[in-house]
């Protein structure tokens, strides 16, 4: 996000409007954006779904289901669905004509002025269709701005990714075009770029010369549950490696932009992912988990919830190494998995140990590598790890933490949909994913995707498979957690 500008009157179009995306993230997220005065009573959300048995009143209803899922009390919930929320079905066989002619009387009613963006909070087998349709009915071009905002997964490999942007650019230009990664909206996710670019004295050490490894982890301790019909087949790599892992490694990775806007900093996310060699099958490691016990419960393995043959990937690790003159020789480590052993999201930035060991001589004193951790999961923050002398005698080094918490500091943070739509009404692109950054991520992981790599088990409650240790140990590494 840039700076706070207004957001002007529109209608927001929600398609998949009845599905688990909407009613998790999208009605509760502009909801609180209304509640914290960025929506003036001049925007409608118009709801599309194919459920022929809903209409304005019964989506209301639904909706503040919804939001009472979500915590929003009932007597603040009520008012605003009746305001603000409306419902038009479409169907396979068409009802987009339909819809143009409702977008343009509720418009006409509410005096908008044609201002519209498209959330397609659809599975990706009917983008494409939903595409077609909206174009087939002049929806494509509006009176005001028309944004269109897409989710994850963009496409399953580089070329569905390239096929899918080829398609989206026949009727929208790629300024108009919102690709969504949550992680973006994260604040510890955007802080990374204050955090570097506003102070001299960590962009100084941001390189080779002091910087000794990278290591990523987004550990998720539940497993893929109801889910599985969507993740079997697909994977921990295009589920999370190839989106929110790369984008962390790109903004930790990337170069000062030339300005703090949308085209600058993607360029500079664009230049680093093309300078990342594509892993090999030695450099990775592939997971699934088996029955375990998760946070003190015991659970079933991957293969019960999806099928005896699964070999799908339940976590990956991997090494990245970035070729340019920054990175040169420090390898990223990057590493997720379902059933692990707690949630944690981290980026420890591992600095290099002195050039000389003045105190390693004496008993009982080892000094360290200074680490800064910055924590995405479950709480939003940094720790500067570094060493320094107990008080007393005889002399001993102790690794101590100088800590930043986000909410001790701020309070509890906005959700990273609040953020992300914000952004979107608002017209600030900075956050969102470029086509040639798509395109750049799939380039890095297709031919590993193209290659039958070995999974191996571990139980759900650990830290993955064994053999991830080892992919570090080859560089004289240990993972920093467990
Ligand atoms: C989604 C993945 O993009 O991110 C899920 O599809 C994953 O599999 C989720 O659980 C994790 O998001 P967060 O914000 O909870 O770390």
């Amino acid at each position: 996000m840039m700076v706070a500008a207004a957001v002007e009157p529109h209608l927001f179009v929600i398609l998949g409007a009845t599905g688990d995306l909407t009613r998790r993230k999208l009605l509760p997220a502009v909801y609180r954006l209304t509640q914290q005065g960025a929506l003036s009573t001049g925007f409608r959300l118009l709801g599309v779904a194919r459920d022929r048995d809903l209409d304005d009143a019964l989506y209301r209803r639904w909706a503040h289901e919804a939001l009472r899922e979500a915590g929003i009390p009932d007597q603040e919930s009520e008012p605003w669905c009746e305001d603000f929320l409306l419902y038009q079905c479409v169907d396979d066989g068409g009802g987009f004509e339909e819809l143009a002619r409702r977008i343009e009387a509720v418009e006409e009613e509410v005096g908008l002025p044609g201002n519209r963006l498209f959330y397609l909070a659809l599975p990706p087998r009917v983008f494409a269709t939903a595409l077609e349709a909206l174009a087939a009915a002049g929806l494509d071009r509006s009176p005001g701005w028309c944004r269109l905002v897409i989710e994850k997964p963009f496409g399953d490999d580089l070329g569905s990714a390239e096929a899918l942007n080829r398609l989206v650019h026949r009727w929208f230009d790629e300024s108009q075009i919102y690709r969504i990664d949550h992680y973006l909206g994260k604040e510890t996710v955007q802080n990374l770029l204050v955090f570097r670019f506003a102070n001299a004295m960590f962009e100084s050490l941001w390189n080779r010369n002091h910087i000794d490894n990278v290591q990523i982890t987004v550990a998720e301790s539940i497993g893929v549950g109801d889910r599985v019909g969507y993740y079997d087949g697909v994977g921990a790599l295009r589920d999370m490696v190839q989106n929110h892992l790369t984008q962390l490694a790109a903004l930790v990775a990337m170069e000062v932009p030339s300005a703090y806007d949308a085209s600058s900093v993607r360029n500079e996310k664009i230049k680093v992912l093309r300078s990342i060699r594509a892993p090999e099958p030695a450099d990775v490691v592939f997971g699934q988990y088996t029955a375990g016990s998760s946070e003190g419960v015991e659970v079933v393995g991957y293969r019960t919830e999806a099928s005896a043959e699964s070999r799908t990937e339940t976590f990956v690790s991997l090494k990245l190494a970035i070729e340019n003159w920054r990175w040169q020789g420090v390898p990223f480590f990057l590493r997720t998995g379902k059933r692990l052993e707690k949630r944690l999201t981290e980026i420890a930035i591992t600095f290099r140990r002195p050039p000389v060991s003045l105190f390693e001589s004496m008993d009982g004193v080892r000094p360290d590598h200074d680490v800064l951790l910055i924590t995405l999961q479950p709480d939003e923050g940094f720790s500067l790890l570094f060493d320094l002398k107990r008080p007393g005698e005889p002399l001993t080094i102790e690794k101590k933490a100088l800590t930043f918490s986000y909410e001790e500091a701020f309070g509890a943070l906005s959700d990273a949909y609040v953020t992300l739509l914000l952004d979107v009404l608002t017209g600030d692109q900075t956050l969102f994913v470029h086509a040639e950054e798509a395109e750049a991520a799939w380039r890095l992981y297709t031919p590993l995707l193209e290659r039958n790599i070995h999974v191996f088990d571990y139980p759900a409650g650990s830290w993955g498979p064994r053999e991830s240790e080892q992919l570090l140990a080859l560089d004289g590494l240990l993972w920093r957690t467990p």
